[in-house]
């Protein structure tokens, strides 16, 4: 575990005010109803220890974009009724407040072992550009600072890194676990490391693959960014999506690995189509044997086969992304394949199977493999920046 002071560290928090970053940037319906409450729950052992320790709970998150402004769509009141019902305790919500005079009074006018939760942070104009003044402002509602959104810590904003600075600053549970977990990944992974990276366009992920090659043993690419790959090599890729501009790129990311001793996998057989469309026809093709008028959608069942073999033989496994076109039936077959290969390798205790970013959670999901897996992140973007190795700065601003 990176040097970070956690909440153990904090002592006794009678009578002290515990300002915390959350991620309650959950999905919603139009009725204002709250879908998915994985974020919520994420939000309970932080919250539960700092009630424990005798402290007032001050939570703070965005939602969505509203860019400085109130939009009363994007308000967190429908997050405060759901993540009450999550705790089992009232949830105060200051509403109106900000994070100015108001808002102090209604911080003040809590009790210990309250938990309160203020509004949008991204309703201030200064959240975004990291103003000094709101930091301030949002200081002067506490005693500590705790950032338990690990999903948010890509951003350097006034609620994860400005407020860090001014007052004693410690990582949340949740954020421990992440970046424990993390770490156990990539930081200081158990050797060999097999990174399973997919997705559509290798553009949205140079730097992620360029730090990988220097960081695994096993680089295995799926999905559309396969098919790039696969042209770079010279194999005809029919009408598969494909970026022919990227092919340089692939070259210095081939060579990279070569420098490292990382072996590049790349499907041996592929799932090809004249349509884009679920339960169209489609037959398993070799390198080579692609027509000009279809399209690649999936691995196939070999590609498949040894992926899982690879792993099998591996103590770590990291993944983003999936192999395939994995909403339309057949073609999700590879990524179903190679997902349940792998949660049932991590739920033998055989290796470490760690997932997040994008698409990753609903593939696994998808393959029934979620629960399986050593650790699950929540983190879209911030799993991407963490895999190409960038500094997060809400992370940087807990060091020690
Ligand atoms: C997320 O949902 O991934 C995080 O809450 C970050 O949201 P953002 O991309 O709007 O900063």
């Amino acid at each position: 575990m990176p040097d970070f002071k956690t909440i153990d560290d904090a002592g006794d928090l009678t009578g002290k005010t515990a300002l915390v970053r959350v991620d309650f940037n959950v999905p919603m319906n139009e009725a204002g109803e709250v879908t998915d409450d994985t974020r919520l729950t994420a939000a309970l052992p932080t919250v539960n220890a700092l009630l424990e320790k005798g402290a007032k709970v001050a939570l703070m998150a965005h939602f969505g974009r509203p860019k400085g402004k109130v939009v009363p769509e994007m308000s967190l009141k429908p997050v405060a009724e759901a993540f009450s019902k999550v705790l089992g305790e009232p949830v105060f919500f200051a509403e109106n407040c900000g994070f100015h005079e108001k808002a102090h009074a209604f911080v003040d006018s809590r009790s210990a072992g309250d938990v309160i939760l203020m509004e949008n942070t991204r309703f201030e104009p200064g959240e975004e550009t990291n103003d000094p003044a709101l930091a301030k402002d949002m200081a002067k509602l506490a005693d500590i600072y705790v950032n338990d959104a690990f999903s948010a810590a890509h951003r350097a904003h006034a609620s994860t890194e400005g407020v860090a600075q001014l007052l004693p600053a410690y990582a949340g549970k949740s954020m421990e676990k992440e970046l424990s977990s993390l770490d156990a990944a990539l930081g200081n992974p158990v050797r060999p490391v097999v990174a399973v990276v997919g997705g559509a366009k290798v553009s949205s992920k140079i730097d992620l693959l360029k730090n990988l090659v220097g960081k695994v043993d096993v680089l295995a690419i799926g999905g559309g960014m396969a098919n790039t790959f696969i042209f770079a090599d010279g194999v005809a890729v029919g009408k598969s999506l494909c970026e022919p501009d990227l092919a340089g790129t692939v070259k210095e990311i081939q060579a990279a690995a070569k420098a490292s001793g990382c072996e590049i996998l790349l499907p041996v057989d592929y799932v090809c189509t004249k349509e884009f469309k679920a339960n169209a026809a489609n037959r398993v093709c070799k390198p080579g044997d692609v027509a000009d008028d279809e399209m690649i959608l999936d691995a196939g069942p070999q590609s498949a086969k040894a992926l899982v073999d690879k792993m099998a033989a591996s103590k770590t496994v990291i993944w983003n992304g999936p192999l395939g076109a994995f909403e339309m039936e057949p073609f999700d077959a590879a990524t179903v394949t190679a997902a349940k290969g792998a949660g049932e390798l991590a739920k033998a205790g055989k290796i470490t199977a760690v997932a997040g970013g994008g698409d990753t959670v609903a593939a696994l999901n998808h393959a029934g493999a979620a629960d399986d897996f050593t650790f699950i992140s929540t983190a879209g973007g911030a799993f991407l920046e963490w895999m190409e190795g960038k500094a997060l700065p809400g992370v940087e601003a807990l060091r020690k």
